[in-house]
């Protein structure tokens, strides 16, 4: 009989139904009848070239996990011998349809946790920012998978801050949470969080955890993944470190799982870790876990090998099977649970070399309308013959001037230990220099040129539904936006798409690295070639 209503609703092109998971102080619950639900997890995401490194991310090519209904539906049948409950999706393309996937794995009993952002298209530890580009990213996976009960939850990063020396970025990762779960909230969808996955780096675990848990509750995370690998091989939950790590969430006020495990050293693993994390020591903090990962690639964490669209399951795969087969977790009853974690009391102190991330400010909010909107106002722009060299070089000059006084409305000075951020700083690359350009041209004599990368337009001064938005930024953008960029499908005349900022082209951050080198270039003559 349950088949027989789940083919008619798949024939009717409507979701099988699935019970969504809701989320209820530090644990998830099935929302109608409040068991617990336990993540049995696992990634799922092909590279199509497993060749390229971390530094090549732009070149690196996926393949959209839940496009392709014959893989996914071969698939399902092998995560359902690892009883799962849970995939991890990395990058789906938002533009396909993924109605045929999404409702195999809702009729498996499988919910969908994925990351927001995408290769090339997310935020860079290095050079860290939220912009409109990516905004329209997020929330573009947002809109698609908000179509699907089975989906879980979203991740706004992926192991961004690494190390101490770029936890700045995590204050951009926060910019992310906040203006998703805003976007969420806007839409009236079901209140499907989003939350971060970190990896597991002694010198900034802790502090990390506080920040993203910290100050105003519409910023803070709604659960938190860890990426751990810490057990290898024949380990315990003492020698693994898992016993500290459970005692360092006791008091977390939001889920936490792991989102990604399984040490690969050795191999075969035996994955002893699974009785563990379904077991009494970490069953009243986790919430269970993510294996990594299905596809068998060349950083040996395959559970399969899948070659010519063949399934061969691998020695990971069983022993996995027989280790998940004994798990049993018991959890609380939604009804019975009254949680008294509170979030983080203080967020982390900003001290140089250990932890630089201000809690607050936050960047501003990606806010494409504010960009269109300051656009128009504009009597000077960066012009259509300028290269992504030029952007650089323009760049370099105006913003090595005076103190970086014709950027102020572009800064974001994340080194500064205030957080000095301009409310332009998220707008597209070429937004951001016609803004730069506009400042400089306003105050140096035929200063609109460039040698024809900078040309003149006609300004309107108060474009028509922008009065606000411009007020709020202030004349020199040093102002702090407050208002939300109206959601997609209204009438805003928010438009993100810019050739430059499509292709990656990043906007050198003042007091960082790229942009110190472009003032260094600077001294040596390079605005000789531009003015
Ligand atoms: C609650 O619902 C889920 C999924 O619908 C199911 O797997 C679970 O067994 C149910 N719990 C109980 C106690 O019936
Ligand atoms: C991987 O790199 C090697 C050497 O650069 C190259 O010959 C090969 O074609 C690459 N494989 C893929 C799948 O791109
Ligand atoms: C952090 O240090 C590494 C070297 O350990 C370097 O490659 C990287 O560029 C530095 N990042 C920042 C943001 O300074
Ligand atoms: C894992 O697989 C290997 C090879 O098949 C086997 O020798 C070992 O006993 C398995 N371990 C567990 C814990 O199942
Ligand atoms: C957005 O802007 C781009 C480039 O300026 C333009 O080509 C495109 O048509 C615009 N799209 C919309 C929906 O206005
Ligand atoms: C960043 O801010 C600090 C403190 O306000 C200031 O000393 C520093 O010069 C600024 N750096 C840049 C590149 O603007």
């Amino acid at each position: 009989m349950r088949g027989l209503i789940a083919t008619t609703a798949l024939l009717a092109g409507v979701q099988a139904a699935i019970d969504p998971i809701v989320i209820k102080g530090s644990k998830f619950f099935y929302k109608t009848n409040g068991t617990q639900f336990f993540m049995k997890g696992v990634a799922y995401q092909q590279e199509v070239n497993s060749n390229t490194t971390a530094s090549d991310a732009d070149s690196l090519q996926i393949t959209d996990p839940l496009a392709d209904s014959k893989s996914c539906t071969r698939d399902i049948e092998y995560m359902k011998k690892l009883n799962t409950n849970t995939i991890r999706v990395y990058a789906i393309d938002p533009t396909k349809d993924h109605k045929a996937c999404m409702n195999a794995l809702a009729d498996a009993g499988i919910y969908v946790v994925a990351d927001l952002s995408e290769p090339g298209n997310s935020i860079n530890r290095d050079n860290a920012e939220w912009t409109t580009t990516l905004y329209s990213r997020y929330t573009s996976v947002i809109d698609e998978l908000m179509k699907y009960d089975n989906t879980l939850g979203f991740f706004a990063g992926n192991e961004v801050s690494n190390q101490p020396n770029n936890t700045m970025a995590s204050a951009f990762v926060k910019a992310a949470v906040r203006d998703s779960k805003a976007y969420i909230k806007s839409k009236n969808y079901r209140p499907v969080g989003v939350g971060y996955a970190t990896n597991d780096d002694a010198d900034i675990r802790e502090n990390l955890a506080n920040f993203f848990d910290c100050g105003d509750s519409d910023s803070a995370i709604d659960f938190w993944g860890y990426n751990i690998y810490s057990w290898c091989g024949d380990s315990s939950f003492e020698k693994s470190g898992f016993d500290v790590r459970t005692k360092e969430f006791e008091k977390y006020n939001v889920p936490v799982f792991f989102a990604e495990y399984g040490c690969n050293t050795p191999r075969p693993r035996q994955f002893t870790e699974v009785g563990t994390l379904y077991g009494k020591q970490m069953t009243g903090v986790w919430s269970g876990g993510i294996v990594y990962m299905y596809f068998e690639e060349a950083n040996e964490y395959g559970l399969a090998t899948v070659k010519d669209g063949k399934v061969t399951t691998n020695k990971d795969f069983d022993n996995l099977s027989k280790q998940i087969a004994k798990a049993t977790p018991s959890g609380v009853k939604m009804a019975d649970y009254n949680p008294t974690n509170t979030a983080a009391a203080a967020c982390p102190k900003v001290t140089s070399g250990k932890w630089e991330a201000v809690s607050d400010p936050l960047p501003p909010v990606a806010n494409a309308e504010l960009c269109s909107c300051m656009m128009e106002t504009l009597s000077c722009t960066v012009s259509d013959k300028a290269t992504e060299d030029d952007f650089g070089d323009i760049f370099g000059y105006i913003c090595g001037l005076k103190d970086g006084q014709y950027c102020a409305g572009i800064n974001r000075n994340v080194t500064s230990g205030t957080g000095t951020y301009g409310a332009y700083g998220m707008c597209s690359a070429k937004e951001q220099l016609s803004f730069a350009l506009n400042t400089y041209a306003k105050a140096v004599p035929n200063g609109c040129g460039f040698k024809g990368k900078a040309s003149t337009k006609s300004a309107n001064a108060s474009p028509s539904g922008c009065s606000n938005l411009l007020k709020e930024a202030g004349a020199a953008g040093t102002g702090s936006v407050t208002s939300s960029p109206k959601a997609s499908g209204s009438s805003g005349s928010g438009n993100s798409s810019d050739s430059s900022a499509a292709t990656g082209l990043v906007v050198p951050g003042m007091g960082m690295g790229m942009g110190m080198y472009i003032f260094g270039a600077v001294a040596s003559g390079m605005a000789m070639v531009l003015l």
